[in-house]
């Protein structure tokens, strides 16, 4: 009896512990302890939990992801409409505005405004009772929304449990969004996995809440940030007070300014629009509220909009042209993808007059056409996106597109394989696939050949100075010389950096062969197992799935490049050339790590080859999916699913500092 009242004593502990730091990091971006230690606790609260299943309870932090996919949605009234608000385009409405609260509020009651960021993503509608959270809905009509509880559930910046004596009900209402790098990352693996891409962030977010599994759900990194309370939100004095109150409450309140005239209104608005392109998230405009709750409730609504509000919009970052064609691009690996090619048109201050298309299912699913007008998309530095197409504008003279059946630079056929969105050239020899070989050959990641870039690269490719990568080893300064743009001095340093690319190591080399699916990861771990001879001698899929985080696909990517003659005649010319395809030692030296497999994940403050050597050093090795078998795992910022994969299976995870901590132990 005892023990079990400790136990569940400890686990309420654990569980308070584990809320708070979620709160830390997910909410107030500021950790106080590193993954490890976070990890050690959820660890015990699991593991406890798992030992006595009749003490799990909903709304423990281990429950957040889960959940089985459902039918439907279902529809939920909110209590307190979700208004909408109306928008202000230019400068001078925002005086109209002004000048109308004013009017309304009688002379002697001077406004204070509110302005904060306008999220671009989805409305949602939270609720906590008691402090706990029970119920989540998008915002529908305004009036009617769909109950999203298990989907919101996932979304780590919404607290299962509210601090700070909170009222008895509480709906906080705010925006979820997706940062604009995990969209990148997003699309990225939709492409890989086949999947169609997201035209924009917005339709991320919103598909992900929208989904049925929330399992899936979960692995879309969302944020949200709250702007309003519906029910349970009158008794706060302002609008500031109360955002300040959400940060209390646990709750990641969008950051707010206050200006007493709507002239810092302005300037905070025309600010707001000059930042919007360097922000991790998008925008598209500044809300303007009135602080005064008391003013709010004289100046009242109209329609479904709050008069005591505006939306200050800027310029869409959308745009309408015409498609005038689609060409089609060859990539290194041959994928052809067509690109959009447009009228040019002005979006958000970018002359946009070519876009991606992404594959030929895009184009079919959007219902595009040669000759449409078009309406494109562009966010940060994301390449330009054909969104949709404007069907009433069309006059009969558009055509279909149809994926050329020849590689467009070659003339040789081209290849869609059976459930693959992709269509590639697949002759080795085709000039466009050579010529980005040889841009991937000499870049930063790959034989880092300093001075060689793209522009260069072309060039020298042009003139047929390059034909392939071995190419760039025949190169003579002579040749380089009498080059627009190059004199002696410049022409030495090239081949010099040229000559010191033969020092890099076999996982270099491998990994700057191109081979499909081998990144760096995948080639470091390859050359530990495989020199240049054996590969060449025919390593099989058998042998090679058997070194730790290689899979089918990547051994018969591996198998098939080894297999293709002329591929196997550039390795024999770059062998001749000196560069280094010998197995690379593999990490059996004795140390703090000997035997210990380490995965590394995430965006870390160093290079990932730093980290690789270091862990190489102290006896570790380095694999590259989590397993039960893993013994730790480095993750950096935005460690996605390797890291949740870590967690699921109570594997300990490291920050940078652990990982320093346990080289020195
Ligand atoms: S306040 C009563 N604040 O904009 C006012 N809305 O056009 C209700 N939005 O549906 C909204 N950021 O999805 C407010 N900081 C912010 C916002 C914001 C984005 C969205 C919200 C709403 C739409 C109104």
């Amino acid at each position: 009896m005892a023990e079990s009242v400790d136990v569940r004593d400890r686990i309420e502990d654990l569980r308070e512990q584990v809320r708070y730091h979620n709160r830390r990091y997910h909410v107030e971006d500021a950790p106080e302890i590193s993954d490890a230690e976070y990890d050690s606790l959820y660890r015990e609260l699991e593991a406890l939990e798992g030992e006595h299943p009749e003490l799990v309870t909903p709304d423990s932090p281990t429950q957040r992801v889960g959940g089985e996919p459902l039918e439907g949605f279902e529809e939920i009234r909110h209590s307190v409409p979700m208004l909408s608000l109306a928008n202000a385009r230019k400068v001078e409405d925002l005086h109209e505005w002004d000048a109308r609260v004013r009017r309304l509020l009688g002379d002697d009651e001077s406004p204070r405004y509110v302005t904060e960021r306008k999220i671009d993503g989805l409305a949602v509608s939270l609720r906590y009772e008691k402090g706990r959270f029970v119920r989540g809905a998008t915002r529908g009509n305004g009036a009617v929304g769909e109950d999203v509880t298990a989907n919101l559930a996932t979304v780590r910046s919404i607290p299962e449990r509210l601090d700070d004596d909170p009222p008895e009900v509480l709906e906080p209402r705010g925006e979820v969004y997706m940062t604009l790098e995990d969209f990148e990352k997003l699309n990225r693996r939709q492409e890989e996995e086949g999947k169609p891409p997201f035209a924009n962030p917005r339709n991320a977010a919103a598909g992900a809440i929208r989904q049925l599994d929330p399992r899936i759900t979960a692995r879309r990194p969302l944020k949200i940030y709250l702007y309003g309370i519906g029910e349970g939100g009158e008794g706060f004095e302002s609008h500031s007070r109360m955002l300040d109150r959400l940060k209390d409450y646990g709750l990641r309140a969008n950051p707010h300014k206050l200006h007493d005239s709507i002239e810092s209104v302005i300037e905070e608005c025309l600010h707001a629009a000059s930042e919007r392109e360097s922000l991790p998230y998008q925008i598209d405009g500044v809300v303007v509220k009135v602080d005064s709750r008391e003013q709010q409730l004289a100046l009242g609504s109209v329609a479904r909009a709050p008069r005591w509000a505006i939306a200050y919009k800027f310029e869409p970052l959308a745009g309408r042209t015409k498609l005038l064609d689609i060409h089609v691009k060859v990539g290194r690996t041959g994928a052809l993808t067509p690109q959009a090619v447009l009228e040019p048109v002005n979006v958000g201050g970018v002359v946009i007059s070519r876009a991606t298309l992404h594959n030929e299912d895009y184009i079919k699913e959007k219902g595009i056409l040669i000759g449409d007008t078009v309406v494109v998309e562009r966010a940060g530095d994301v390449i330009p996106q054909v969104v949709k197409a404007v069907v009433e504008e069309r006059d009969g003279d558009e055509r279909e597109f149809a994926m050329p059946k020849y590689c467009p630079v070659c003339g040789e056929p081209v290849s869609r394989p059976e459930g693959e969105a992709v269509t590639r050239c697949v002759n080795s020899r085709c000039p466009a696939q050579a010529l980005e070989h040889i841009i991937h050959w000499s870049s930063k990641s790959a034989m880092d050949i300093d001075g060689l870039g793209e522009k260069l690269a072309t060039r020298l490719f042009d003139l047929g100075f390059i034909k392939d990568a071995a190419g760039i080893y025949d190169l003579k300064a002579e040749q380089l010389v009498p080059l627009e743009g190059f004199g002696e001095k410049s022409a030495q340093n090239l081949i010099q950096a040229i000559d010191r690319s033969k020092e890099q190591p076999f996982s270099r080399v491998l990994y700057a062969l191109g081979i499909r699916h081998v990144g760096a990861v995948t080639a470091s771990l390859i050359s530990r197992r495989f020199g240049g001879d054996d590969l060449m001698d025919g390593a099989d899929v058998e042998r090679l799935t058997e070194i730790d985080g290689i899979g089918e696909v990547v051994a018969r990517a591996v198998v098939e490049y080894f297999d293709l003659e002329d591929n196997r005649d550039l390795v024999r010319r770059l062998m001749e050339r000196g560069l280094d395809f010998e197995r690379e030692e593999d990490g059996t030296t004795d140390g703090p790590l000997s035997g210990k497999r380490v995965v590394i994940t995430g965006t870390l403050e160093r290079p990932r080859s730093y980290y690789v050597e270091r862990l190489e050093a102290a006896g570790g090795t380095f694999t590259s999916s989590v397993s039960k078998n893993t013994d730790y795992v480095l993750a950096g910022e935005e460690a996605g699913s390797k890291l949740a994969r870590a967690r699921e299976l109570g594997v300990p995870v490291l920050d940078e500092a652990g990982f320093e901590e346990l080289l020195s132990s």
